[in-house]
């Protein structure tokens, strides 16, 4: 199978999953929350989360149905924080995946209620998964250390405290690995805890996998805010410059973040080097480089 193959079926396997599991209660008379949190899990993001959880299994021989339930969880948590991300109290934006964002289409309670349905659906997900209860427990942990205050949420506090100042790069650095890191690496754990893996080798390699690609990730990210192309995006661009944000293009300079992009990448690639099965995680990294949504 060719990459791309790879990659679609990896994504044909994903997107029924999340809809079913979003779609399994029955609703009466509470419709929209359900019509909301679906209308931005299901508007076709990159899937690169999941389909990393997915692809991390399989590297370590493990069966990637075990990693499906997991896969959709941390693609849920993505989710919710990309829809309060999105909200006024945050970046204010109109457009997300190529559609209005959820409080434009709904309305702001119903936002933030869809994403804290998220939240909670991820961990209901992720614990009736049909896994020994250790291989869940270990899951659930990875997804909530990462989601959380020490996580991805701190992450957004310093991206907030960013705005309107300049910080150093050592600052920089803490808060693209909380922000975006901590979901990419534990995209990259969860991978292996699905297949069962649980030495110290194999985690220390996904750690270092989805670390360095994260930062990677979310420089693309910034430099894609300045010039990407809203149609090809799905977002508004020019949202850090109008918030005088703090990121890699403005603390460096657009060239070196090009040059930096491109290093983390193929250091995430080296922290493959001793398995067999890489070449899906090498392409995909590689993939992301330059990337245009
Ligand atoms: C956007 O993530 C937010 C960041 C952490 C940079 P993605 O670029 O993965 O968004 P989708 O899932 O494809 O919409
Ligand atoms: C958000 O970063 C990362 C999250 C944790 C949601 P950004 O604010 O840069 O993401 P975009 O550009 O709106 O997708
Ligand atoms: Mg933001
Ligand atoms: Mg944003
Ligand atoms: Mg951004």
């Amino acid at each position: 199978m060719t990459f791309s193959e790879q990659l679609s079926a990896d994504i044909a396997l994903i997107e029924p999953a999340l809809e079913g599991y979003l779609s399994r209660e029955t609703h009466e008379g509470y419709d929209r929350i359900f019509e909301a949190a679906k209308y931005s899990a299901m508007a076709g993001g990159k899937r690169l989360r999941p389909v990393i959880v997915l692809e991390f299994c399989r590297l370590h021989g493990g069966d990637i149905k075990n990693a499906l339930p997991f896969a959709c969880a941390l693609e849920m948590i993505h989710t919710y924080s990309l829809i309060h991300d999105d909200l006024p109290c945050m970046d204010n934006d109109d457009l997300r995946r190529g559609r209005p964002t959820c409080h434009k289409a709904f309305d702001e309670a119903t936002a933030v209620l869809a994403g804290d349905g998220l939240l909670t659906a991820a961990f209901e997900t992720a614990s009736k998964a049909d896994v020994p209860a250790e291989t869940a427990l270990r899951c659930i942990r990875i997804l909530s250390e990462n989601a959380g205050m020490n996580g991805m949420i701190g992450g957004q506090v310093l991206d907030m405290l960013a705005e309107h100042r300049r910080i150093s790069e050592t600052e920089l650095r803490l808060l693209q690995k909380l922000k975006t890191g901590c979901l990419l690496r534990a995209a990259c754990e969860l991978g292996c805890a699905a297949a069962g893996k649980t030495d110290t080798e194999s985690i220390a390699a996904a750690r270092a996998y989805g670390d360095k690609l994260g930062l990677a990730f979310q420089i693309e990210d910034d430099i894609l805010d300045i010039e990407g192309d809203e149609k090809t995006l799905g977002k508004s661009i020019g949202k850090d410059a109008a918030s005088e944000k703090s990121t890699f293009p403005s603390l460096l300079g657009l060239d070196a973040c090009r040059k930096l992009a491109g290093e983390l990448t193929e250091q995430a690639v080296a922290a493959l080097a001793p398995y067999e099965g890489r070449a899906f995680l090498e392409t995909l990294a590689r993939s992301l480089t330059g990337r245009k949504s």
